[in-house]
């Protein structure tokens, strides 16, 4: 009994955690550093600012937040972690994913916050994708 309470009270606790990227959820500061990788690891693929490339889509955009929506940002670190960049992927460490997470919801608009987006996994998967307003 006192561990179905618990259980009960941690899934409540999960749901009242669970935020959307329109809430915050990265740094200025934190973009600012991910654009750097970004430049470094990104950009001769999908161009300057996000745009896309001759063979690497935009990220950013009604299309690109579409295609994200109902996913997480967890999601979205995973894809980046393991497959990115496609001419080296697994060569990024978690932290430099999250700031790159971050270049991506600065440039789809999202508001940032306070704090830095958490480079663990629970934290990004309770982060919800959604189209911006
Ligand atoms: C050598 C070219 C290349 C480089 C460098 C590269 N990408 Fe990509 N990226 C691609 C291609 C090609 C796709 C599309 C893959 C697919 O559709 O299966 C893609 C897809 C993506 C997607 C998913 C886009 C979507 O519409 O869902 C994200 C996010 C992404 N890349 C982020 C990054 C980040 C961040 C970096 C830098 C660490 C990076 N990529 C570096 C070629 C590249």
């Amino acid at each position: 009994m006192v561990r179905a309470q618990f259980l009960l009270l941690s899934a409540c606790l999960l749901c009242l955690a669970a935020t959307s990227v329109r809430d915050g959820v990265y740094s200025k500061a934190q973009a600012a550093r991910g654009k750097v990788s970004y430049g470094q690891d990104c950009a001769k693929c999908h161009g300057a600012n996000l745009e896309g490339g001759e063979s690497a889509p935009p990220l950013f955009g009604p299309e690109f937040q579409t295609k994200w929506t109902g996913r997480t940002a967890g999601d979205l670190f995973n894809l980046i972690l393991k497959t990115m960049p496609t001419d080296d992927p697994g060569s990024l460490s978690r932290r430099q994913c999250a700031d790159l997470v971050a270049v991506v919801l600065e440039s789809n608009d999202y508001p940032a916050g306070p704090k830095d987006l958490d480079s663990g996994a629970d934290a990004l998967a309770a982060i919800h994708i959604e189209p911006k307003k």
